[in-house]
């Protein structure tokens, strides 16, 4: 049941970034203010440490990665829910299949 696993993650993803108002600055296939989730899955494929670096950009902010606009901390999200969101990102952000 790998399949129904995985809707699940990516829509307890997309929760969290509408909770956390990533979506106010990102969007899935767009630019916002900052880069589409898209977009920084196709510049992060293939990276080594993505996942900590982006873990650790999305929670100290900051600049530089897309341009000189900084992005702010997010120190309310708490660890769990760091991992699930960057790792979805760095997947491309997929929606559930329904
Ligand atoms: C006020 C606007 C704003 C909000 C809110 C925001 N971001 Fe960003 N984000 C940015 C900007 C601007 C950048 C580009 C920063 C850079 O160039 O290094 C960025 C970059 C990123 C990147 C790529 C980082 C890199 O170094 O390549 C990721 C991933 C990301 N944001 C995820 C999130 C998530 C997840 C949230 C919600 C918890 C969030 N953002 C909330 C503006 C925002």
């Amino acid at each position: 049941m790998q399949g129904a696993q995985a809707v699940d993650v990516n829509s307890q993803a997309l929760m969290l970034a509408k909770q956390n108002a990533c979506l106010g600055c990102h969007a899935i296939d767009k630019k916002i203010v900052g880069p589409s989730f898209k977009s920084v899955a196709m510049k992060y494929q293939g990276t080594p440490n993505a996942q900590i670096f982006i873990q650790n950009k999305i929670q100290k902010g900051g600049s530089g990665s897309w341009g000189v606009v900084p992005m702010p901390a997010n120190h309310k999200l708490s660890n769990g829910d760091l991992v699930v969101l960057t790792a979805w990102i760095l997947r491309g952000a997929p929606s559930s299949n329904h």
